[in-house]
């Protein structure tokens, strides 16, 4: 396969972390950008971006809304593909805070699509996210099942992202794929998210707040199994599709504390609380529109997943 030049917008974030080594690894030629914000501790960003150098990967600490260091980026690079993660992520911190949301989701995303439409053979794979099926009850959530019932402002934001990528590749034909994710967790993951704030917590000896007395279900997907529905994407390069990554297997949030519990060998101290406004009870990807069209063949279950990332973050308590 010819090597491909792959910028990646939120480069030292989570997945972009992950996508990043991966590309690197197999030979592509990997550059990108992030701004460092400070809606998590920055200095896992920085740590992560302290691996990423390591491995030879530079990139460049700017916001996605400088639309000319992005086209000038773009060209000067040579880039053949843009993957697109650099988002203000968060369902609960976008009920008190939608400034970041807008900026980020919502005018970063037309910058980027603006700086697509000067390079429009720079083929695009965006991150959405399970949050676009909002109110939606039936299950599994299917791309052809209506989004039109979001929850909460992040999934409003990811929606309005797939509609005006539909309106730039009709306008302008810049090839963009749309990748609904689903709870991605694992090493080096985000401390907002629960199985990582819980997982402190019950070290700590904290007590934790679980929501709907915790009568959630949650898609839970192991990163690699992402990075490999994402790196399919990018080597389909489709004109223009939208693609559940979820792993098809819901699992209850008290089910995720056991295993935190059995893991870490710790107790946990449960209050149960009522449903939090914005929440959803369960997600649930039918993947067999990826299954088919990117060979997604998800593989790391819970149990096995959240062995991973304890035995990750037991190791990086170490250090610190
Ligand atoms: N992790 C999940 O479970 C999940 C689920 C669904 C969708 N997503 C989406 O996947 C993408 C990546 O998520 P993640 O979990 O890696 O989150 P993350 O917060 O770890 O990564 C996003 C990165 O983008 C950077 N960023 C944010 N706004 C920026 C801006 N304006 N300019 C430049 N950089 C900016 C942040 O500093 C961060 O490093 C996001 O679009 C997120 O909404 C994630």
């Amino acid at each position: 396969m010819v090597s491909k030049r792959i910028f990646i917008t939120g480069i030292a974030g989570f997945i972009g972390f992950h996508l990043a080594l991966f590309l690197k690894k197999r030979g592509d030629f990997v550059t990108g950008c992030d701004n460092f914000n400070s809606y998590y501790d920055p200095e896992l960003k920085r740590e992560r971006a302290r691996i990423l150098r390591e491995e030879g990967i530079s990139f460049s600490e700017t916001d996605i809304c400088q639309t000319a260091f992005l086209q000038t980026a773009l060209v000067e690079n040579e880039i053949t593909h843009l993957v697109h993660l650099a988002a203000q992520a968060g369902v609960r911190h976008s009920i008190k805070h939608p400034e970041p949301y807008v900026h980020s989701n919502l005018e970063g995303f037309v910058k980027v699509m603006e700086a697509l439409r000067a390079a429009p053979k720079v083929k695009c794979v965006y991150a959405s996210s399970s949050s676009v099926y909002g109110l939606n009850t039936k299950i599994p959530f299917s791309e052809t099942d209506p989004t039109d019932s979001p929850a909460n402002l992040y999934g409003a934001t990811k929606k309005s992202n797939e509609l005006i990528a539909h309106a730039y590749h009709h306008l302008y034909g810049i090839p963009l794929t749309g990748l609904r994710f689903f709870t991605v967790y694992g090493p080096w993951g985000r401390p907002d998210m629960a199985y990582f704030s819980f997982t402190r917590a019950i070290l700590a000896g904290e007590k934790i707040q679980v929501y709907n007395n915790g009568k959630m279900r949650r898609d839970f997907t192991y990163i690699d199994d992402i990075i490999q529905g994402t790196v399919a994407a990018i080597d389909l390069g489709a004109a223009s599709e939208i693609f559940n990554l979820g792993n098809n297997h819901p699992e209850d949030l008290l089910t995720l504390i056991s295993l935190i519990e059995e893991h870490t060998k710790k107790r946990a101290k449960i209050e149960l609380l009522p449903m939090q406004p914005g929440e959803v009870e369960t997600t649930f990807a039918d993947i067999a529109k990826s299954q088919k069209m990117l060979k997604f063949a998800p593989k790391t279950g819970l149990k096995e997943g959240m062995g991973k990332f304890v035995e990750w973050y037991l190791e990086e308590r170490k250090k610190s």
